[in-house]
């Protein structure tokens, strides 16, 4: 370029308890990290996935790139939970063309919303003389209206908005360059929903939501020991002069119903895909967890023994470059599970 600084895209995950970027930079297969930011949010900015405070939001985007020094000015967010609809469609064989002229009606048809409601993206997923599968991802409007407000209020240009769960496979397929044969469930366990993504090769095979997360085992400590909501998450965060008074085992004992629902839905989950046709016939071999959920002590243990599968922590720099004189290793490997969402996200802008 001659004149003018190149574009950069920034990826930005605004969850319901924190706020993550990441910026990267370079080719797929040659990627470096050039910022990382990280910033809570209070309680009270998101609820149900809604954001309720837009200005606390907003601060939050524009503290997470001044403090970190993120250049970008372009974002990438992504979005899940019950706003977002992704769903395969299958339609007689059609042309591109026809296609694109009759999406929308079809769309309407077989998902049963308004296309006045709600913004939707699609592409082909495969084309055979007998039918066309068409992946379709629909969210409402107005929830994509308030996070370009909250990206534009922070002084940011959202350049486009993408499906969480979508996020996460990038940030797997880049990392881990999968053989067409693996089979992995892909779970990313936040503050209040937990994303599963069940893909084979690069291909993801079945998708589900699950309302809760980490926010579930502070509730359940708060009101197993009567503490506050803080002092409860710092027990469950292992903060060492917190727990003074509480042993282990009585923490542990309450921690685990919350354990074995989660386990339960998840198996919930696989029993869901391995009804549906993609899933038939096709086992999960394994589960890469991420999310602060993930951090919680004994959880992937817990989550192995009861699904009698091989649970590892995904590594969202696997495949990245990381210059360690800039980056503290040890403050990245605490936040790496935080961050695979922002790092799928950032992907995409490169
Ligand atoms: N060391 C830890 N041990 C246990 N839980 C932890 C730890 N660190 C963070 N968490 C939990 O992780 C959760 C936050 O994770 P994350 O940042 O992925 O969620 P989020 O993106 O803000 O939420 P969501 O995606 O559900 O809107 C919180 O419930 C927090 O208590
Ligand atoms: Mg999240």
């Amino acid at each position: 370029m001659l004149f003018g600084k190149k574009k950069s895209v920034a990826g930005l995950d605004i969850g319901s308890s924190s706020i993550k970027l990441v910026e990267l930079e370079g080719k797929l297969n040659n990627l470096n990290l050039v910022g990382i930011g990280y910033e809570n949010l209070p309680d009270t900015a998101i609820v149900e996935g809604q954001i309720m405070e837009l200005n606390t939001v907003a601060e939050a985007i524009q503290s997470a790139f001044q403090t970190n020094q993120i250049k970008a000015d372009q974002v990438i967010t992504g979005v899940s939970g019950y706003s977002v609809i992704v769903k395969t469609i299958v339609l007689p064989p059609m042309s591109q063309e026809e296609l694109e002229e009759s999406i929308v009606w079809h769309a309407e048809e077989q998902l049963g919303f308004r296309s006045s409601e709600v913004n939707f993206d699609y592409h082909i997923t495969e084309q055979t003389p007998e039918y066309t599968k068409v992946l379709i991802a629909a969210c409402r409007k107005e929830r994509i209206e308030i996070l370009k407000q909250a990206i534009q209020f922070a002084g940011k240009q959202p350049s486009a908005i993408d499906v969480d769960t979508f996020a996460l496979q990038n940030c797997y397929e880049v990392n881990y360059q999968p053989y067409e044969t693996d089979v992995v469930a892909l779970l990313n366990i936040g503050a209040s929903t937990t994303n599963v993504n069940i893909v084979r090769g690069v291909t993801s095979l079945f998708m589900r939501d699950i309302t809760m997360g980490g926010n579930q085992f502070t509730d359940a400590l708060q009101k197993g020991l009567g503490i506050s909501f803080q002092q409860a998450e710092a027990i469950k965060r292992g903060v060492r002069n917190q727990s003074q008074g509480f042993d282990e085992q009585t923490i542990l004992n309450l921690l685990e119903p919350t354990m074995e629902y989660l386990a339960m839905e998840i198996q919930r989950t696989f029993d869901f895909f391995r009804a549906s046709e993609e899933g038939y016939n096709t086992n999960v071999q394994k589960i890469l967890i991420s999310g602060g959920g993930s951090k919680l002590a004994r959880l992937p243990e817990y989550l192995s023994s009861k699904l009698e599968l091989p649970v590892e922590v995904l590594d969202p720099f696997r495949q990245i470059k990381v210059n360690t004189k800039k980056f503290d290793p040890d403050y990245l490997s605490e936040i790496m599970p935080e961050m695979a969402l922002a790092v799928g996200l950032a992907i995409r802008g490169v």
